[in-house]
């Protein structure tokens, strides 16, 4: 989305609090790539747990927490974000963001390779976000639909990849890894979703159903 839009909602719906803007602050301070949500698509998200009342939530790629304060201060106090990140050192910026928000007894951070991390877990999350690595995306999607509950929400960052998605001629991993993930929360009867255009793209899918 242009930057300019973004710009304006997010002016015009004071959308982020002074922790926010700090946690943003000293992720730039640490040099960590500048690839966490934007403030409104962190809001967004934030109101789409809020709507079905999430408790239990799963994040992909947590960097430097950005994404993961919004995620979690949507939960009730006792409510838990599990959020796996393979990076020591995202995973130690994140966990300072996580305390300065005062959300760390609501995240319980996983460091590994989201692959080796998703067959440990329960099922029976009310919603997963994927935002990590693009080429596993069809993996993750599968894991995703093994652990959210009928009535979950599938959320997935970078639906466009900045115009991969629906550039045909592009053949790279991360470009294949998007576009067949978009296919099948478009086509799996599972799911009722679609792809809101916000920042990069995000997909928003609710698992209306278990058997396929
Ligand atoms: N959700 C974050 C941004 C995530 S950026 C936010 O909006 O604030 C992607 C993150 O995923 C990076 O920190 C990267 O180290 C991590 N990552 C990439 N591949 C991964 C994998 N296979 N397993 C776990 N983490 C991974
Ligand atoms: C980029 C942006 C993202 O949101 C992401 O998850 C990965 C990469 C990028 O701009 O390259
Ligand atoms: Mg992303």
């Amino acid at each position: 989305m242009d930057e300019r839009l973004e710009r304006y909602v997010s002016e015009l719906f004071a959308v982020e609090d002074s922790i926010l803007k700090k946690i943003r602050e000293r992720h730039a301070a640490e040099n960590l790539p500048a690839i966490n949500v934007s403030p409104e698509e962190g809001k967004l998200l934030h109101l789409l747990l809020r709507t079905i009342q999430a408790e239990r939530v799963l994040e992909i790629g947590s960097l430097g927490g950005y994404s993961g304060v919004w995620l979690a201060s949507a939960l009730p106090a006792a409510g838990k974000l599990i959020t796996i990140e393979r990076d020591p050192r995202h995973a130690q910026v994140a966990r300072e963001a996580f305390r300065s928000a005062r959300l760390e007894r609501r995240v319980e951070l996983i460091e590994g390779n989201a692959l080796d991390v998703l067959p440990t877990l329960a099922p029976g999350f009310d919603a997963v976000f994927i935002d990590a690595d693009k080429e596993p995306l069809p993996k993750y999607f599968d894991w995703s639909m093994r652990l959210l509950r009928t009535g979950g929400l599938l959320l997935c960052d970078n639906a466009f990849f900045h115009g991969a998605a629906f550039d045909e001629s592009d053949r790279s991993g991360n470009a294949l890894g998007v576009r067949e993930f978009n296919r099948l929360a478009a086509a799996d009867s599972r799911l009722v979703a679609t792809i809101v255009p916000v920042r990069d793209g995000l997909v928003v899918g609710l698992k209306t159903r278990d058997d396929a």
